[in-house]
C-alpha cells in the first residue's frame, strides 16, 4: 500500500530512517555500545582476504564496505560484478570470506557466485533482504537487512540497509582483529544510533530538492563525482537516475575527470557532486574548478562547512547534515534518490516500474 504517497520508492525513501534504525537494532547494543552479530560457529578473526560480490546497487553498497573495510578492519578486499566474478577465475585462498549482498536473494548471477565460492571453499556471508531467500538459506553467516519488502524497481531502503549492515560488519571485524579500542567502538556505536536522525535532516530537503528538477530534467547527460566512498554513491546517483528518468548519467571518481569525461562538459550537462567536507574536499574543489571554467552547472551536495567553502556560482546546492564519515554514505544516499525520483516525476516517467527492467533478475 502507497497509502499518501504518489509511487512505492517515494514511500521507500521516507521509510529509511525506521527501517535503518529496525536493522542497526538487531546489530548493534546501544546500551553496553557494542556492535553484536548473530550467533556464528567460526572466527571471524582468522578471516585473511574478503571478496565482495553482488550487481547493482547491491554492488555499490559492496564498493562502500571495501573502503571500510580496509579502513577500519585492515582487511584485502577483492570485489567484482557477480556477471563478471565467476568467469574470470577468481583466485579463492584457504581463510577467505565471501560476502554477497542482495536484496531479493535470488539474482541469477550473484546465487551462481555464492555456489561457486562454496565449492571452493570459502566462508558465506549474505547481506540479504529476503529472508526466505535462496542465498538467505545457503548462507554460513546470515546477515538481514530489515528494510521490508522493497516494490520499486529502483531500489532504495534495501541500500541504506545493506550499508548499515556493512559498517556494523566493518567495526565488528575491526573489533575482532584488535584494531579499534572498546572506547572507539563505543563512539562509532554512538555515531551509528544518529543515523536515523541524519537521515531525517536529509529528507527534510525534499522540497528544495523538487523545486531544482526541472533544472534537470530537460539535460541529455548528467555526470555524477565523487571521491573515496562516495564514489560508489556517485555510481549509485547516476544509476538510479537512469533507471527511472532515463536521461544518461555517468558516476566518475573526481580524480578520474581529467582523463576523458572532461570532454564532455559544456553548458547542457549538469554536474553533481557529492563531497562531504574533510580531508579529501579540497581535492574535489579543484576537480569542481576545472568543470567550471568549462561551463559546467554543478549541484553541490555537501555539509554547511563544504558549502560555505565551495558553494558559490553553483547551479544549486543541498545541505547535509555533517556526520561522521562512516555514516555519510547512507546520508548522502538521499539526496540522489530523491533526485533522480523528483527528476522522473517532472519527466512523467513510470517510477515504480520502469521500462525493460525487472526488480528482480532471476537468469543471466
Ligand atoms: O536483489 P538484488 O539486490 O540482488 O538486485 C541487484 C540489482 O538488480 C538491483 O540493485 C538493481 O540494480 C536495481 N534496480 C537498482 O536500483
Amino acid at each position: 500500500e502507497k497509502g499518501n504517497y504518489r509511487h512505492f520508492m517515494q514511500k521507500e525513501i521516507y521509510e529509511q530512517p525506521i527501517v535503518v534504525a529496525q536493522t542497526l537494532r538487531s546489530y548493534l547494543r546501544r546500551y553496553e555500545q557494542v556492535v553484536s552479530l548473530p550467533q556464528i560457529d567460526f572466527d571471524l578473526a582468522s578471516i585473511r582476504r574478503v571478496t565482495i560480490v553482488a550487481c547493482g546497487t547491491s554492488y555499490y553498497a559492496g564498493m562502500v564496505a571495501k573502503y571500510w573495510f580496509e579502513r577500519f578492519a585492515r582487511l584485502p578486499v577483492d570485489i567484482d560484478v557477480a556477471s563478471e566474478f565467476r568467469y574470470r577465475d577468481p583466485v579463492l585462498e584457504p581463510g577467505g570470506l565471501a560476502l554477497f549482498i542482495s536484496q531479493s536473494g535470488e539474482t541469477a548471477d550473484t546465487l551462481a557466485a555464492l555456489r561457486h565460492c562454496k565449492a571452493a571453499g570459502q566462508t558465506i556471508a549474505v547481506v540479504v533482504n529476503v529472508p526466505t531467500s535462496s542465498m538467505a538459506r545457503e548462507a554460513d553467516l546470515l546477515l538481514p537487512t530489515h528494510a521490508g519488502p522493497e516494490i520499486g524497481v529502483a531500489s532504495t531502503k534495501a541500500f541504506t540497509c545493506q550499508l548499515a549492515v556493512l559498517a556494523a560488519l566493518a567495526v565488528h571485524l575491526a573489533v575482532k582483529r584488535g584494531l579499534i579500542t572498546h572506547e572507539e567502538e563505543a563512539q562509532i556505536v554512538d555515531q551509528l544510533v544518529e543515523t536515523p536522525a541524519a537521515l531525517n535532516a536529509a529528507l527534510a530537503h525534499d522540497e528544495e530538492i523538487a523545486a531544482m528538477a526541472p533544472l534537470i530534467a530537460p539535460a541529455r547527460d548528467v555526470l555524477y563525482l565523487g571521491r573515496g566512498p562516495d564514489y560508489p554513491l556517485a555510481l549509485e546517483g547516476a544509476l538510479k537516475l537512469k533507471e527511472i528518468s532515463y536521461i544518461h548519467a555517468e558516476g566518475y571518481a573526481s580524480g578520474e575527470m581529467k582523463h576523458g569525461p572532461i570532454a564532455l562538459i559544456d553548458e547542457q550537462v549538469p554536474v553533481i557532486v557529492l563531497a562531504p567536507s574533510g580531508p579529501l574536499f579540497e581535492k574535489t574543489v579543484s576537480n569542481m574548478q576545472e568543470v567550471r571554467a568549462r561551463g559546467g552547472k554543478i549541484v553541490l551536495i555537501s555539509d554547511a562547512e563544504g558549502l560555505a567553502e565551495a558553494g558559490e556560482g553553483c547551479l544549486a546546492t543541498i545541505e547535509m547534515p555533517k556526520v561522521h564519515p562512516l555514516i555519510a554514505p547512507l546520508v548522502y544516499a538521499v539526496p540522489v534518490q530523491l533526485l533522480a525520483y523528483h527528476v522522473a516525476v517532472a519527466k512523467g516517467t513510470d517510477v515504480d516500474q520502469p521500462r525493460n527492467l525487472a526488480k528482480s533478475v532471476t537468469v543471466e
